[in-house]
C-alpha cells in the first residue's frame, strides 16, 4: 500500500511494549509521530529512541504522542528499553510496536525490499488529530534521524493550520512567516495587524502570529 499526504492513516491493532493498542483509539485527539526501526539492540536505533525519550517534554507541549515500531517481539523490546534508558540517560515513556509478522510495517510501506528485504527502514509518519497523514520521511538504515526537525515541521503545520501562512526555508519558532499568495494585500492588512513586508508581489512576510 502506498500512502500519500492527506490519506487517512490506516488503523491497526498491535502488541506494544506498553500493552495492546488499537491505533486510532490510542491516538485520540493527539498528533502522532509513528516511526520505524530496523531492529532492536542496534546502535543507531538506540540513540534515536533515546533522542525521542529526551524530547518527551517537547512532544507533550505540542500534543504529540510518539509511537515506535520494530519487527522484534515485545520481550525483546522490553530488554532493549533497559539498555536505551541506561545508555541514553532517558525514560522511554512511549510504546514500541512489536511487529514480527510485519503487519503494520506492510500497511505503512516500511519495508523497502530493494534496500533490505527483511527489516524496516527508518520511516517517519506525522499524523494529525483527524488521522490524516501530514508528513512522511524515509531515511536509510545507516542515518539516524533528526527529531528536532520533525518537531520543527509539526510547529509549522500547527501554525499554518491556523492562519493563511506558510513557513520559509529553515524556519524556526518565532521567525517571520510567509503570507500565502491567495490572500490579497487588502485582506492581509486585516488578517495580520503587525503588517507585512512586500519583497515581491508573491513574497510577503509578516511576524509570526500567536499560536492558539
Ligand atoms: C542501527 O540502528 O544501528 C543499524 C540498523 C541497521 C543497519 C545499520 C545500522
Amino acid at each position: 500500500m502506498t500512502l500519500r499526504l492527506g490519506d487517512t492513516a490506516p488503523d491497526f491493532e498491535a502488541e506494544t511494549s506498553a500493552g495492546r493498542i488499537k491505533f486510532h483509539d490510542w491516538a485520540g485527539d493527539s498528533w502522532i509521530v509513528l516511526f520505524s526501526h530496523p531492529k532492536d539492540f542496534t546502535p543507531v536505533c538506540t540513540t534515536e529512541l533515546g533522542a525521542v525519550g529526551n524530547l518527551s517534554g517537547e512532544f507533550k507541549k505540542r500534543n504529540v504522542k510518539a509511537l515506535a515500531l520494530s519487527v522484534d517481539p515485545v520481550e525483546s523490546h522490553k530488554g532493549w528499553i533497559g539498555d536505551i534508558e541506561e545508555t541514553q540517560n532517558c525514560k522511554i515513556d512511549f510504546p514500541i510496536i512489536a511487529d514480527p509478522d510485519r503487519k503494520v510495517a506492510n500497511l505503512y510501506g516500511m519495508v523497502h525490499p530493494a534496500h533490505d528485504e527483511v527489516y524496516t527502514v527508518r520511516t517517519v509518519f506525522v499524523i494529525d488529530p483527524k488521522k490524516k497523514v501530514r508528513l512522511m520521511i524515509v531515511y536509510p538504515q545507516t542515518t539516524g534521524r533528526n527529531f528536532n526537525e520533525i518537531l520543527r515541521v509539526i510547529d509549522s503545520m500547527q501554525l499554518t493550520d491556523q492562519y493563511k501562512i506558510a513557513t520559509p526555508a529553515n524556519w524556526q519558532q518565532g521567525q517571520d512567516v510567509i503570507i500565502v499568495p491567495a490572500v490579497s494585500d487588502a485582506d492581509a492588512e486585516k488578517a495580520f495587524p503587525k503588517g507585512f513586508k512586500k519583497v515581491k508581489p508573491y513574497l510577503r512576510t509578516t511576524p509570526q502570529p500567536p499560536q492558539g
